[in-house]
This record gives structure tokens, sequence and C-alpha cells, in this order.
């Protein structure tokens, strides 16, 4: 029985990641622009999962289930002349034709989804009720602007909502806090956005775009990359999280016991991720001559450096709370697996919090037969780490900055999820302290009886 996962990209973001998302699990297996199997990928050898992720329509042709939603048509337009037109299905499209997007106001967005929930809802009840036992949802999008943050929170409360027992997962971009951005306003949507993440998210993928363009640049020697490259090692990272749901082995083949290991309790579930080596078709400058073995691949996820997260200022006392290596290879001997996780825990490369079991867990993962491997080992790290708390407080903090000059709030209020009184404001900004407070607490010995949170409080 599949258990399938039902994704919703929202917003240019979320629509740019999507689309280069979906373009990876075709090639990954073996599927066609147009939706059809390659001829190479008919005998079915894969051993695949392909129904994850997408459903045979009544012509077999392979469709994606995901729904692509943004209040601006430019970015939908792109993908529905594109290349990969004919995969999606055009009934799971809404995108206001005339609309100008959400203004990068969170509160527009969020009203936009409030007017017209009935056709989206719509379009993600009928997928539900096209999957046999469906396992969850996917949020793709940033929490920066107007759409995918505003409008993505609202469809994370709907969603939550209406599907308590169902999981939500989002793919969450967080902005170059680095950049002094041309959007001013960024940090109230981040903020406003964050209380959705908290409150009705199960677990949030952080990708950081300072982090994800410093990693182009010192990895892959691209200078100032474009989304579309930036996009490709997110859905890089997306692929390979996904790798053992779409071809399963032993273990972690749904997304609940994947997610259950790597979240204790249920609020400090923001994850980060590494990925190495990176190469692609069209970033193939990263191409070197990198040893990979086992440790190696294991050794390097641990580095900061390698974190899609950027987690600068984070404090010295900072730590794993849970590791999961999703290693991907031909013939990986588990036995060399086995060393490494020794010699790491030796020479204390990875420091974990004293409450738990302090062991990274690894899952050996089968590669498509399809994809061409230009490393003997690839390796996947999602990890939940105290340190992501410094990415919260460098919003937090610009968003002080912004709120104590009660800056730009008028296009806020004139939608009524804000009103005039802006307690949502102040809300969202206590949720985002409560969270830095619990990362700060799981850093202590007593975090599971509660009384640190209190201290950190
Ligand atoms: P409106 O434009 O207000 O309707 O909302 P939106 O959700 O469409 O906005 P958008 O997705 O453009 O959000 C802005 C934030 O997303 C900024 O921080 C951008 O840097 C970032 N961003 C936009 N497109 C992409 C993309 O394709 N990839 C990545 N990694 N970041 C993006």
């Amino acid at each position: 029985m599949p258990r399938e996962l039902i994704t919703v990209q929202a917003g240019q973001c979320g629509n740019q990641v999507g689309s280069q998302f979906w373009e990876h699990l075709c090639k990954d297996h073996g599927i066609a622009r147009d939706g059809t199997l390659e001829d190479y990928a008919t005998e079915g050898l894969a051993n695949d999962r392909k129904d994850v992720f997408f459903y045979q329509a009544d012509d077999d042709h392979y469709c994606p289930r995901t729904i692509l939603v943004d209040t601006e048509p430019r970015v939908i337009q792109n993908i529905m002349s594109g290349p990969y037109k004919n995969l999606y299905n055009p009934e799971n499209v809404y995108s206001s034709k005339t609309g100008g997007g959400a203004g990068n106001n969170w509160a527009q967005g969020y009203a936009e989804g409030e007017r017209r929930c009935d056709e989206i809802l719509d379009m993600i009840e009928r997928e539900a009720d096209g999957s046999d036992s469906l396992e969850g949802f996917f949020l793709l999008h940033s929490i920066a602007g107007g759409t995918g943050s505003g409008l993505g929170s609202f469809l994370l409360e709907r969603l939550s909502d209406a599907y308590p027992k169902k999981l939500i997962q989002t793919y969450s971009v967080f902005p170059n806090s680095e950049e002094t951005s041309d959007v001013v306003v960024q940090p109230y949507n981040s903020v406003l956005a964050m209380k959705r993440l908290v409150d009705n998210a199960d677990s949030v993928v952080v990708l950081d775009n300072a982090a994800l363009a410093r990693i182009a640049s010192d990895r892959l020697h691209i200078q100032d990359p474009s989304y579309s490259q930036t996009n490709q090692l997110v859905s890089t990272v997306m692929g390979a999280s996904t790798q053992t749901l779409r071809y399963p082995g032993y273990m972690n083949n749904d997304l609940v016991g994947m997610i259950a290991s790597l979240i204790p309790t249920p609020r400090a579930h923001f994850l980060m991720t590494s990925y190495t080596p990176f190469t692609s078709d069209t970033i193939d400058r990263g191409k070197g001559t990198t040893k990979t073995s086992v440790l190696d691949v294991m050794r390097r996820l641990l580095q900061p450096k390698n974190r899609m997260v950027s987690t600068q200022g984070a404090s010295k006392s900072s730590c794993y709370i849970s590791i999961l290596d999703i290693i991907q290879g031909d013939s990986i001997d588990p036995r060399d697996v086995h060393k490494s996780l020794l010699r790491i825990r030796e020479r204390h490369l990875a420091n974990f919090i004293p409450w738990g079991p302090a062991s990274i867990q690894v899952a050996l993962t089968k590669r498509s037969p399809y994809m061409p491997a230009s490393h003997r080992v690839n390796g996947l790290m999602l990890a939940n780490h105290t340190g992501i708390g410094a990415i919260f407080k460098r919003t937090v903090d610009q968003y002080d900055k912004l709120r104590k000059r009660n800056a730009f709030l008028e296009a806020y209020r004139k939608e009524s999820v804000i009103g005039n009184d802006l307690m949502e404001f102040d809300e969202a900004r206590e949720t985002v302290a409560e969270l830095m407070a619990e990362y700060k607490a799981a850093e202590g010995p007593d975090y599971i009886s509660g009384k640190s949170i209190d201290d950190a409080d």
C-alpha cells in the first residue's frame, strides 16, 4: 500500500523549487517530461515506489500529486508552458490571472487564502480522495514574501484542522539575512509565518538562502547563483530526503517513522540538512576529485560549512538532538557504516544533548538505476540541532528593529486577519521567542522534565 504524499507549492519560490523537485523525481524514476515512462524504465526493474508522489491518469501517464498555487500568474504560466507542461494536472492549478501577487505582504496572502479557500481546498481534497493511504502533505514555500508565507500560513492552519491525523512537513526557505534586502518587511512576514510553522506543521525542513548562496559559492564556485542554481541544491536535498520513501529498503519507509526518530518533542521540529558531495548536470564545476568513502561522507555531513542553514552566532553549547544520515551508494558494506560510527564517536565529532541516545541513525538506501552516479557514496544528513535557534534569533532581531519604529504597518492593518490592535504580530513574536527558549532549554539535562524550559523562559 503506498503512503501517498500530496505537495502544495505556493508562491514564486514554492513553485520554482517545486518545478525543479518534480523534474528531479521524473529523472529519478525514469518518467519522461510528458509523464509517460521512458523506454528504459518500462521493465520495472527499479523496484521503486512512484505512487508515493505520482498517480497514474487514465492514459497511464504519471501525474504529480501536487497543487500549484500563486496569486500572480507569471511563475505558474512559465511552468505550464515549459518543457514539463504536460506533466501536471491543469485542474490542480490555482493562479490568479490578473492578480499582481500578494505585494510581499503576509496579510494580503493570508486574506487571498481566506477568499479562495473553497477552490484551493477542493483541489487538495480531490487529491486526498484519490489516495489509498494518504500519509500527509508537503508544503513548499518561502516565508519571506506574501503568497508562500501568508497564503501558505492559511493553508497550514486549514490542513492541520481538516486532516489532524495526517502529517504536515514543510520545506521552508528562509530569506538571506546577510543581504540587505529590497523587501524591508521580510522579517514581519517571516515571524508571522513562523507561528504557523510552529503550531500547525509536524516537521519543517529549514533551507536558508544565505547558506544556499554560500554553498553554491564555496563548494561549486558559483558567485551570485541564480534561483535555478540554488533550487538545484534544494531539489537534490529533497530528492535525497525522500529517497527511502521512493526506493524502500528495510527501514525508514514512511515519513512518520523518519520524523518520529528525529523529533522527540513536538515543538522542536525544525530540521537542518547537509548534503555531500554536490554535483549535477548544470552545476558541474563542483565535480572534483573528492574521495568518497562512507566515513568521509559522514564526517563531511557534520561540518557546519555543509549545512543548508547558517548557524553563525549559535552558542558554543549548541548541539545535536538527533541525526539521521541517509547514505546512498551501490554495495555499501554495513560494516563500513559501523566502523564510521565508532570513529565519529571516538573523535567526538558530533556533540549531542545530554538527555537522549546520542547516536547517529543511518539509513542505507538504493540509488535510482536511471541516474548516473558521479560518486561512489552520497549522503544527506537530516538533523535536529539546537543551533537552529541562531536563524530564528536573526529573524526576530530584524523584526524587533522594524517593529520598534512601527514601520510599514499600514498595509497589514488593512486586512482583517491583522486588524488595528496588531495582536497577531505580538502573538507570533511570542511564539518564536518560545521556540528559541525551547531549543535553548533542550541543551540542558533537565529538558525532558520541563524544568529547563522554565529556566530558559
Ligand atoms: P508575493 O511575491 O508577495 O506574492 O509572494 P511570494 O510568496 O510569491 O514571494 P517569493 O516566493 O518571491 O518570496 C520572497 C523570498 O523568496 C525572498 O527571500 C526570495 O529571495 C526568495 N525566493 C524567491 N524565489 C526563490 C527561488 O526560486 N528559490 C529560492 N531559494 N528562493 C527564492
